[in-house]
């Protein structure tokens, strides 16, 4: 096979190095296209362009695969903690015990917030969304910590702002809910590990200590495991934006929260149980909605359906499906949401429209019925979405400055107006 691809254009011969990744995915290289002939390549929403080499995460979407530094993401589902996977996904291996041991301590560590940043959370109005609050204190808690304002991949430093991250973040999120709710704040219990501590900081009450049930804990973990990383979708996309202008890696993920709110991304899990209560209140059909998100005069979408890799099926909604029942069961929840999404589902999926534009239930579809079960309010889905993907960003943000890679700078054809003069007020 020909390593180089040829580009007719204007009467010359263009040539192009191609190359091929570990999991035969076949590119052209066009970094130079615009030196050598004048154009650019145009893919408005990147939906045809790599915008960086990485060794993170694979995801095949025409096979429904997703694999974490190799692993397949059923395995890490059934067997490895949200923590390992961590460890996974930022370092490129499985931690030994030792490392997992030492990883786990830093996570205990750094879990406290500074007393001084605890007064911060009353500013906000008790409106406030928790994912703006979310975005504002990562850049805030970076102020506390001086020293991960420093911008380096490798060593004690890196290792340091990383754990310090991916155990605070908890802390936030669960401080912003108290504080949101009006209830009194609860400190990290260094006795608990990475799930049940933030179960604790949630809803533990100051005279009882919530008694988190292990499997609301293992429902927890699973949820985390299926968000840590999806390689260059919206929010870690922006998160390499921003790291690529050497931006801390805080800032970089506060950016990242702030893509990841939006509904067509990780608001979607909120945004599927607002639609679901919705079909529920209405007493109409669920066809009703299937029309409705097909009507192209209207703006409604089925939330939790389509995305833009998984054509067939999202390995990550299988898995949740199959793990929502389940828990259901083993908690004696009857959630008539469950009941209405199933219909949904089964209507959706004998549709023309549908079928043809392969649109299946994605991660958020069944993400925010586990979240109901295990308690947690509409307003913290898209924060614990955050909470779950902080290592991939974190891991995106390493591997782009391990790969120097350049500040991020696309191009753009410019449809405005030509040059004109100026006119003074008056003439206009
Ligand atoms: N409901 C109705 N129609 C849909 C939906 C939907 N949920 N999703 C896509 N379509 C239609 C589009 O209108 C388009 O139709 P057309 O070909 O007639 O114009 C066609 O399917 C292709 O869709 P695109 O919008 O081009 O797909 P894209 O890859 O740009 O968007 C996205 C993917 C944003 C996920 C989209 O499917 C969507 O908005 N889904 C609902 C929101 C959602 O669930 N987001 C979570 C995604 S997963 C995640 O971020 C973790």
């Amino acid at each position: 096979m020909s390593n180089t691809a040829t580009l007719n254009l204007d009467g010359k011969i263009y040539e192009f190095d191609t190359g091929i990744g570990t999991e035969n995915e076949k590119y052209i290289d066009m970094a130079h296209l615009r030196s050598k002939t004048g154009y650019i390549t145009l893919d408005p929403g990147f939906g045809n362009t790599g915008s960086c080499f990485s060794s993170i995460t694979y995801v095949e979407g025409a096979k429904g695969i997703l694999q974490h530094r190799g692993y397949p993401i059923e395995e890490l589902a059934e067997k490895a903690t949200f923590v390992e996977v961590a460890y996974l996904v930022i370092y490129g291996k499985l931690p030994s015990e030792n490392e997992l041991m030492n990883f786990s301590a830093g996570l205990k560590e750094h879990a406290p917030l500074h007393t001084n940043l605890e007064h911060h959370f009353s500013g906000f109005p008790k409106s406030a969304p928790p994912m703006a609050i979310l975005s504002a204190m990562l850049n805030l808690v970076a102020c506390f910590h001086p020293e991960v304002l420093e911008v380096t991949s490798d060593g004690e430093d890196f290792d340091k702002t990383a754990t310090l991250l991916l155990s605070k973040v908890r802390t936030i999120a669960a401080f912003a809910y108290r504080m949101a709710a009006g209830k009194p704040i609860n400190h990290p219990n260094p006795n608990r590990g990475y799930c049940g501590n933030f179960l604790h900081m949630m809803f533990s009450d100051p005279y009882q200590e919530f008694q988190v049930s292990p499997i609301v804990e293992k429902a927890l973990n699973l949820f985390l495991i299926l968000h840590a990383d999806h390689e260059q979708n919206c929010s870690t996309s922006t998160v390499r934006v921003v790291g690529s202008s050497r931006a801390n890696l805080f800032s970089s993920v506060a950016a990242g929260v702030c893509a990841l709110w939006g509904p067509l991304h990780g608001g979607a899990n909120a945004a599927v149980i607002a639609m679901l209560q919705d079909i529920k209140s209405s007493g109409r059909k669920p066809e009703y909605y299937i029309e409705k998100a097909k009507d192209k005069n209207d703006p409604f979408k089925l939330m939790g359906f389509g995305h833009r890799v998984y054509k067939n099926f999202d390995p990550r909604a299988l898995i949740l499906k199959k793990q929502v029942h389940k828990l259901l069961d083993e908690l004696h929840i009857n959630d008539e949401l469950l009941d209405i999404s199933r219909e949904l589902e089964e209507a959706t999926l004998k549709d023309d429209f549908f079928i043809s534009r392969n649109l299946y239930p994605n991660v958020d579809f069944y993400s925010g019925i586990l979240l109901r079960a295990i308690g947690i309010p509409l307003n913290m889905y898209t924060v614990m979405f955050a909470i779950g993907r902080m290592p991939g960003w974190i891991a995106n943000w390493k591997e782009l400055l391990d790969h120097k890679q350049r500040i991020s700078r696309p191009r753009q054809i410019y449809t405005g107006e030509n040059k004109r003069r100026y006119t003074s007020l008056i003439e206009r």
